[in-house]
Order: structure tokens, then sequence, then C-alpha cells
């Protein structure tokens, strides 16, 4: 067993969504969350910048002791998982490859939709991830970079991201998609809007419950689970103060804690 916490990181409050699924899937595991909100969107930056804010996000979680890394960030999954994963000892899951997994196990006309920001889809990972698939015939990939400010702004529940989401998934709906992988931990957040628009008929994936999922099966088996009787504390760090960043975790999580905030450019 293994008492040390699991550090989560994303651009912003995205991550906040695979936050939710380790509580849910893992109630007995601390939790150190980095949020960095002084630098979203990650999704409109280049590859090279994205994998160096990376670097210095997991160098930030291994002063606070994690034992493993949740990548809660589509973005960084895609661009920079092998960088942060040959730079550091530690076990780190990113959130691409569960995505398309599940994408594909919920398909059964064989055409699977993924939106996500810019950056993602031109990295290519889910379209190639997708295609790996055997039960998926036709990957349509569509980024929608609005989504993100969107989220970050709490206008979820709003006539302005509803248009947003109308405009967007136009094109994947004439498609004949029956399943959409939300590749962005920020879009599960406007998941009512996403599924009106698409309606009833397609499935939406989120990717992290299939992440954690896998998180939790590797820490088993490595026999790292926390295993106490006091209940985990969790502790929520960010790169530039919001006060949209305790709205949105009250949303997301249920629950407010407060954000510390630090100096994500000194790792
Ligand atoms: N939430 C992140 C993702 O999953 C990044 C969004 C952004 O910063 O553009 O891709």
């Amino acid at each position: 067993m293994d008492e040390r916490p699991i550090g989560v990181f994303d651009s912003g409050v995205g991550g906040l969504t695979v936050a939710r699924e380790i509580l849910r899937q893992m109630p007995e595991e601390a939790i150190v969350y980095f949020g960095d909100t002084a630098r979203v969107p990650y999704g409109s930056k280049s590859r090279e910048t994205v994998t160096r804010f990376s670097l210095q996000d997991v160098r930030f979680l291994l002063t606070k002791n994690v034992k493993a890394v949740v990548v809660a960030c589509n973005t960084a999954s895609a661009n920079s998982l092998p960088a942060m994963q040959a730079a550091f000892q530690l076990p780190i899951f990113g959130v691409v490859e569960p995505g398309a997994k599940a994408g594909a196990k919920a398909t059964k006309n064989g055409k699977v939709g993924v939106i996500a920001t810019s950056s993602t889809i031109q990295s290519g990972a889910y379209q190639q991830a997708l295609r790996r698939e055997p039960e998926v015939k036709e990957v349509y990939a569509k980024a929608c970079p609005l989504f993100v400010p969107l989220a970050e702004e709490g206008w979820t529940e709003d006539e302005v991201a509803d248009l947003t989401a109308r405009r967007y998934l136009r094109e994947l709906q004439d498609r004949g998609v029956d399943t959409l992988v939300m590749g962005c931990t920020h879009y599960p957040l406007l998941r009512r809007c996403i599924g009106e628009v698409m309606g009833p008929k397609v499935t939406l994936i989120d990717p992290a419950r299939e992440t954690i999922l896998r998180v939790k099966e590797a820490l088993s088996s490595a026999n790292a689970l926390r295993q106490s009787d006091q209940p985990p504390q969790h502790h929520f760090y960010v790169s530039d103060r919001t006060a949209m960043f305790e709205t949105i975790c009250r949303k997301a999580i249920g629950q407010v804690y407060e954000a510390e905030e630090i100096a994500i450019e000194q790792y």
C-alpha cells in the first residue's frame, strides 16, 4: 500500500472532471490537483510549448510527493505523454488511449466522432488511436476551441454555449456518428448542451471513466492503493487565482476546495 497522493494536472478547470472520477472510483485516494490557470488554454499552443508546460506541471506535482500522475488534459496527453514518461520515473497516465478504447467499445455503426482542442486534433493522436480499434470504421474529428473559454468562464448552461455547440457539431451530426468522444477534459462540463445538439441516439464518451479504471488497476497490481482509516486530504493549486475555479470546483465535484496559488514558472 502507498499512502501518497495521486497528482492530477490540467491547463485549468477541465481536469476537475477527471478528479471527480477519482473521487468516484477511488474515494480512499488523496488528490493533489494543479490547474495552470495562468497559461490556459494549452489547446492553441505548439507541441513544444505544451511539452515545456507539462514537464513543469509534473515537476511541481513531484514536490508534493505524488505516487503517480494523471494527465487530466487531452492536449498534454496527445502531444507530450512520451516526453513526460521519458523524463520521470513514476507512473504517468494519459487520457487519449483510454478515451479511444471507450469510444470503440460504445459504437454500433463504427462511425465515431471526436471533439477536442485544435492542438489535440492536429496531433492526430485520437484519430490514430481510434483507427487501431477494429470496431471503428470511420473517424470524424473536429476542433472546438471555444468550448474551453466557455467552461473556464462558467458559461455552460447558457445560450452562447448552445449556439456554439450547434455551429461546431452540425457537421458531425451530418456524418451519422453514433458515438462522440469528448476529447478535452473541459467538455464534460458542457455535456448538457453537447448532448442536446447531438441527440439521444449519440453516446457521449468522457475518457475520464476508462482512464481512472486503468489507474486503479495499475495501482492495485503494484500494491500501491491507499489503505488508511483516515479520510484523504485533497489539495488544489492554481497558477493564477480565479474566483471561477472554486465555483466550477463546486459544480464539477460537488464540494468547494480553496485553491492555493503557486508560481509554476519556477519549476
Ligand atoms: N482541458 C484540456 C484538454 O483536455 C486543455 C484545454 C485547453 O487548455 O485548451 O485538452
